[in-house]
């Protein structure tokens, strides 16, 4: 269960599922679907039978918006909402302060104890934001009954969560279950017998010194397999994070101080975490889980003496063949180029192309536009190019079978020269446009007259107005759009990068996001540009695609020139009109 969505029948609260399994997305579309209990049982027993326990979790008290959509009493306010149709944490919670949010949570639980064998419940616990019980008077009521006062380490709210956590813990007891929570259980004291989920770094690892049991799954310490295991540029989109194979199988799952104070026994085990909301298809599940869960398994039963993340490599080539053969679509390593991967490279005298991998690997590349194989020339040394060509590069494993191909356009071009303008004035001229469009043609075909017109200092203002009409919740549903010059220190190629909808530079489309999630672009480009001013247009579309508000980026456009190692945002003395 989350925010997003609620996956289990429940026979008593049918609205769970009729209302709170769907949700309309951004785009238009309906996503949803359950679990009956019939195929819960299933999967628990083929589970079973391959010596796997299926150990659910019931979220609680917050990542609830889903149940609190199709039950609007169970939050503090009782507000009309739907499932959550963004990703990040849900503010509306379940209220503490009515005795029939504990019946809901214990009727649900009631249905799904017969239905998970499994000796642990995880109650979740995790990110629940109190500012709805602060302002409620049935949770003040029930801090004030249970004598929930606040001292100098926790508020009385997060005393409030232990007391959920607690009744749960208690009424779970007398089902025959252990809980295990995210380690937010441990502001506000800690439940007696319950298992604590490190979550945030390793220092929820403290319960074991308090002899309580842990399960180590730190996201910094690569126990999270929804981070990037390559360069976000061409790397299917994440939530973020860097994760190589090598971190996840480094992670140490039992932390010095407690080895040192005796109590590493308390570690029951390491966790990987794949959190799919930017998980769009099965393959991209399969990609991101794969190979990084081996590293999991293997660090959760060997002895420190015995890892050796060298031989781990040579293995792993093995197990590739293994999942081939059950056609799951892993993770290899892309080519890709220091201080930013780009596909299209543009040179004045030539290009000088250096590859890398996230582990060593043989990188194929063909430059004559055939399909590589790995029987391709293989890469030994950067490449130079003198001509326009097509480059297709990729990375090949032992078995012959190879990474995604990168097709890499390579470009002679002269630097585009700059506009002589008479006069100019700072910023740029922005016009602003009512409405929600999923792409620019549809804004186009729309010829709207822009609801206003005006000049703005920096970027960010692209995504920054504060619109009139609002279809979902704080997700500004306009388009703007601004144009003016931008003022280039000096000649050169530059690449260019933005996770706005467009950005043009004297009429080229250089960075089109078009249909992609707003969130790390892989859609960056380069140009040869003359010192001086250059036309620029930059286009924002107000949307949510693929569960991402494109208004939480910062509008920003960042350049790099050729031969720096960083990104630099465009600032606003560098724009005009
Ligand atoms: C978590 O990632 N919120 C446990
Ligand atoms: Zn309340």
């Amino acid at each position: 269960t989350d925010d997003q969505g609620w996956r289990i029948e429940i026979k008593k609260y049918p609205k769970l599922t009729e209302i709170g399994s769907k949700r309309v997305e951004g785009e238009g579309t309906e996503h949803s679907g359950y679990y009956t209990q019939e195929e819960i049982k299933d999967i628990v027993k083929y589970a079973a039978d391959h010596f796997i326990t299926v150990v659910p979790e019931l979220e609680l008290p917050g990542h609830e918006m889903a149940a609190i959509a199709a039950y609007p009493e169970l939050s503090c306010k009782g507000e009309a909402g739907t499932p959550r149709v963004i990703w990040g944490v849900e503010d509306i919670v379940m209220c503490p302060g009515k005795e029939d949010m504990f019946k809901f949570l214990e009727d649900v639980i009631d249905e799904m104890v017969p239905l998970f064998p499994s000796e642990y419940f995880h109650i979740g616990g995790d990110e629940c934001p109190k500012t709805s019980w602060k302002n409620c008077p049935l949770c003040q009521q029930r801090i004030r009954k249970e004598g929930l006062t606040a001292d100098k380490n926790h508020s009385a709210e997060e005393k409030l969560q232990s007391y959920v956590i607690q009744r749960m813990e208690k009424y779970l007891a007398t089902k025959g279950k252990k809980i295990i929570g995210w380690d937010e259980i441990l502001e506000g004291g800690l439940a007696p017998s319950a298992t604590v989920m490190s979550w945030r770094g390793e220092s929820g690892g403290i319960a074991a010194s308090m002899n309580h049991t842990v399960i180590m799954t730190p996201g910094g310490n690569g126990m999270y397999l929804d981070a990037y295991q390559g360069d976000s540029k061409i790397e299917p989109v994440t939530i973020g994070g860097y994760t190589t194979l090598e971190k996840t199988y480094s992670y140490n799952p039992v932390p010095d101080t407690l080895a040192a104070m005796g109590k590493g026994d308390y570690v029951l085990g390491v966790q990987g975490n794949t959190w799919s909301e930017y998980m769009y298809s099965e393959a991209i599940r399969e990609y991101m889980i794969f190979p990084r869960i081996i590293a999991v398994a293997e660090i959760g039963w060997t002895n420190l003496d015995r890892k050796d993340y060298k031989d781990f490599e040579r293995r792993i080539n093995n197990a590739y063949v293994r999942l081939d053969e059950h056609n799951v679509n892993y993770h290899i390593p892309m080519p890709e180029q220091p201080n930013g991967s780009c596909n299209f490279v543009a040179f004045t005298d030539k290009a000088t192309l250096e590859f890398t991998t996230s582990r060593p690997m043989t990188i194929v590349y063909t430059t004559d536009g055939s399909e590589p194989t790995a029987q391709s020339t293989v890469y030994s040394a950067p490449l130079t190019f003198t001509e326009n060509t097509t480059l297709k590069i990729a990375s090949a494993l032992p078995s012959g079978k190879l990474s995604t191909v990168r097709t890499i356009q390579v470009e002679k071009q002269t630097l585009a020269p700059a506009k002589e303008v008479e006069k100019t004035a700072p910023g740029l001229n922005m016009q602003v446009f009512d409405g929600m469009f999923l792409n620019v043609k549809d804004l186009e075909a729309a010829k709207l007259q822009p609801r206003e017109t005006k000049v703005i200092e920096e970027t960010r203002a692209l995504t920054a107005q504060t619109p009139s009409p609002e279809s979902m919740r704080g997700v500004k549903q306009y388009a703007s759009v601004a144009t003016g010059y931008v003022n280039i220190p000096e000649d050169g190629v530059y690449y260019i990068s933005s996770d706005l909808e467009e950005v043009w530079i004297d009429g080229k489309l250089l960075v089109n996001n078009g249909g992609e999630v707003k969130r790390f672009s892989r859609h960056d480009s380069s140009v040869a540009l003359a010192k001086g001013l250059h036309e620029i247009k930059a286009v924002f579309l107000g949307h949510i695609i693929g569960g991402w508000p494109s208004n939480w980026n910062d509008g920003s456009i960042k350049l790099r020139k050729e031969g720096q190692d960083k990104f630099t945002k465009i600032t606003g003395d560098m724009l005009s009109h």
